[in-house]
């Protein structure tokens, strides 16, 4: 932690040490800068808001969306009153247009619009004052006031945005002046700019659809974190949900499946037997776009090609390479029948491509991209004939010419193109944006040649990953993306130079949603890891800080509470997974980001129950050599309980080093290449290797192929002092660490690249060290860190590195 986040963590132990928890700013995302100051701006009868220009119809409407729901909770007239916006209008709330000459901040600058979403909110004991240099500006300074205000408000504010005011009564009871110190606004200046211009959420409402009062709620949600962004995917294999005036059977056939495979794609396939579908009318598609708008969110529409278009085929049959028959996707995954690349089929999606280009004003528009099997090109005269009257070399570069054909046309219509990473196979489209999901490779490569880039890694993004213990959790695609996994998100990867890094344009969470069969499974799965996300895209690098996010988090656990949002309730955070120690008894101290929640803990094993003890404020364990598990789980007052999560902690004693002598090593670890397909760390025992060298240090040695490989490191590590070391293992896919002969770091298996750790004591000396990696598909990492005993980190030093001759 430095800088600016220091400064906060002071206050807000102040504030929750001095009981004065109302007064903590809790924000997210956090500002770009922020002070405070002393006192508070009151709310009262007396209070006017001023705007300037006071004829500006956006501005308005903006202020409004703000002031229509506080004056229903309130109760005070707060009546827009002309004249000056200065300084000094004692009892006012000034929204002004301006052009602020001095700049924003002092963080590096970013793309254009950062500016245009900045604001300047200054609030004294005498009034507030916005200002602006566009209305997106004022709009996020008012979602900043919002929050400001107490949680009791979330109620009218959410009833506004559904278009239901007449349902409420104000918070404040009949007589709003009763109680004018609920409604405080502390002293404070925030200086505020968003760290990238695209900060997104994606819904997919192919393979379950919700209804339009749901999407609005969706992009009300994503708007108060925010998020600028809804990419809303409308068009996949198991139904075709947006209306096409000119092709009825798109929305006739292609929208309903004749049921939904239960659960997972299993065999022997069970179906549910229940017909599903449903579709988006034009004009709830341009309701949806116009409550967009007015919450500062571009809609950017997706319509998938070539692949994951089964529901499109099915409609249409003649758009495909084979006769069929299609029927819309009951199962998930991807298929192989896709559009073939004839005429017919250009000129179907450039008819749809039109009247979407009509409904949404986004400037990009996404063509999906992904998942596009090639089997039918292959065997199609057509498709082949296309390969070999354009000079493609392959069905990849055909994909290619595909999607540039498509860009071609967008541009045409002034519009951009966005595509998922595979539109990099073949060779990109000259201007095409793209949408990094397979990890960061695609964006990195793509923001290389100079093109604009999306990050939405499966690892950092995907909210249809599991986000706890499989056991305690809704069914999910697969994968793990707790939390603090979102949070830890950097979409700038260090490879990239600075002007490189200025082609990543933001970050996406996506949320696809095979299992989520209703709007409570879709809240469940996307809060609050929505607000980590919002946080990552908005709030400069170094003044994020986990801990001190997970305090605010609590505020906003009530917020979405009284918004009627069905989101998941946190774990207690401060168990460690496994940790070693020399001690007889550890000291544990355990948060639960709820506010008001009791934490109940045990200490065999078991999930915690009501009745389990409650946790107080500290609880220290014996710890046994065989282990201590302490289990602890958060309760609601309301009954709810959080998932439950485990630390173990265990009684050790120093490995002694091995029997080898300096003068008898050299250094670098010994490798081994094969080349196989790998599925476990485990076949490596079997293989013999391509090639063995010496290695400097853990990582790729250079000339391994791009998928189907593994990697065999041995040795010695030599440690420095006596202690209990920390390993953590970065690898995409699966490896695993031993120490001493002993399984260290387990992470094994076909996965993304995140981190997996593992302690061990080590007296000072050698040790023999194994790392065993492989590759199956997709994007590649393997890094070793190491924590020393004095809590210090590194990638584990090639110096320390060793092998026998
Ligand atoms: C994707 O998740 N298939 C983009």
């Amino acid at each position: 932690m430095k800088g600016r986040g220091a400064v906060v963590a002071a206050s807000i132990c102040q504030a929750l040490s001095g009981g004065m928890v109302a007064q903590s700013v809790d924000l997210i995302p956090y500002p770009a800068e922020l002070e405070r100051g002393s006192g508070h701006f009151s709310l009262s009868s007396e209070t006017s808001i001023l705007l300037s220009p006071l004829d500006d119809e956006v501005l308005r409407s903006v202020v409004e969306l703000w002031a229509a729901p506080v004056r229903a909770a309130t109760g005070f007239p707060m009546s827009i009153s002309p004249g000056p916006a200065d300084e000094g209008s004692v009892g006012s709330i000034a929204f002004v247009l301006e052009i602020d000459g001095k700049g924003i901040g002092t963080a590096a600058a970013g793309p254009k619009s950062r500016e245009a979403e900045s604001y300047l909110l200054t609030v004294t004991p005498q009034a507030i004052r916005v200002s602006a240099p566009t209305a997106a500006g004022v709009f996020y300074a008012t979602q900043t006031l919002r929050q400001l205000l107490p949680s009791d408000a979330e109620g009218t504010f959410a009833a506004y945005a559904a278009g239901a005011p007449e349902a409420l009564q104000t918070t404040n009871g009949a007589d709003g002046a009763a109680s004018p110190s609920r409604w405080r606004i502390p002293a404070l200046r925030v200086r505020d700019a968003p760290r990238f211009p695209y900060r997104g959420m994606h819904l997919d409402v192919g393979r379950h659809l919700f209804p339009v009062e749901f999407v609005k709620k969706y992009i009300d949600l994503l708007a108060s974190y925010k998020m600028n962004t809804f990419h809303w995917h409308l068009t996949e294999d198991q139904g075709w949900r947006i209306e096409i005036k000119k092709y009825p059977r798109l929305t006739e056939v292609g929208a309903w499946r004749k049921e939904t495979i239960v659960a997972k794609n299993v065999s022997p396939y069970v179906g549910d037997g229940r017909r599903y579908g449903g579709f988006y009318t034009q004009d709830e598609v341009r309701e949806i776009v116009a409550y967009a708008e007015e919450r500062h969110v571009t809609i950017i529409p997706e319509i998938e090609m070539p692949g994951h278009s089964l529901a499109a085929l099915a409609a249409y049959p003649e758009l495909a390479c084979t006769d069929g028959p299609f029927e819309v996707g009951t199962r998930w995954g991807v298929f192989e029948d896709i559009y073939c690349p004839s005429e017919r089929t250009f000129a179907f999606l450039e008819d749809v491509l039109t009247e979407v280009m009509e409904l949404f004003p986004s400037p990009y528009v996404h063509i999906g991209g992904d998942e596009a099997p090639k089997a039918r090109w292959e065997r199609s005269e057509l498709a082949q004939e296309v390969i070999s009257a354009e000079g493609l070399a392959d069905e990849k570069e055909l994909q290619s010419w595909f999607i540039r054909r498509i860009e071609n046309f967008l541009l045409s219509h002034g519009r951009r193109l966005i595509g998922w990473d595979e539109i990099l196979e073949g060779g990109l489209a000259p201007e095409a944006t793209v949408m990094s999901w397979r990890g960061m490779e695609g964006g990195i490569e793509a923001a290389r040649q100079g093109h604009d880039v999306i990050m939405t890694p499966t690892a950092h993004a995907y909210f249809d990953y599991y986000q706890g213990a499989r056991e305690q959790e809704p069914l999910a695609i697969g994968g793990f993306l707790p939390l603090e996994r979102v949070y830890a998100f950097e979409p700038v990867p260090d490879e990239l130079t600075a002007e490189e890094g200025r082609h990543v344009l933001g970050a996406q969470g996506n949320v696809w949603t095979e299992y989520m069969r209703t709007t409570d499974y879709v809240e469940y799965m996307v809060f609050p890891r929505l607000l980590a996300m919002a946080e990552v895209a908005w709030t400069p690098a170094d003044v994020r800080d986990w801990p001190i996010f997970l305090r605010r988090l609590g505020g906003h656990l009530d917020r979405l509470e009284a918004r009627g949002v069905n989101y998941r309730i946190p774990e207690p955070e401060g168990l460690e997974r496994e940790r070693l120690t020399f001690e007889e008894t550890i000291a544990i101290e355990l948060f639960s980001p709820s506010r008001n929640a009791v934490i109940r803990y045990t200490l065999n094993g078991d999930p915690p129950t009501d009745s389990s003890p409650v946790y107080t404020g500290s609880l220290t364990v014996p710890v046994h050599q065989e282990g201590t598990v302490v289990t602890a789980r958060a309760f609601l007052a309301d009954g709810r309980v959080s998932a439950w999560r485990t630390g173990r902690y265990m009684r050790t004693e120093l490995r002694p080093p091995a029997g080898v002598r300096a003068e008898e090593l050299r250094g670098g670890l010994r490798y081994d290449y094969f080349e196989s397909r790998i599925r476990s760390v485990a076949r490596l025992r079997n293989l013999s290797p391509r090639r063995s060298g010496i290695a400097a240090a853990i990582g790729f040695q250079g000339g391994e192929r791009e998928d189907e490989f593994g990697l065999r490191f041995s040795g010695y590590v030599q440690v420095p002092a006596d202690g209990i070391y920390t390993l953590r293992v970065t690898s995409d896919d699966g490896s695993q660490l031993y120490i001493d002969e002993d399984l260290v770091v387990d992470h094994d298996g076909r996965h993304t690249a995140y981190v997996q750790s593992g302690q061990v004591a080590l007296a000072k000396g050698f040790h023999s060290l194994t790392l065993l990696y492989f590759e199956s598909a997709g994007g590649q990492s393997l890094e070793v860190e190491i924590e020393l005993p004095d809590g210090s980190r590194q990638a584990l030093p090639g110096a320390w590195l060793f092998h026998s001759p």
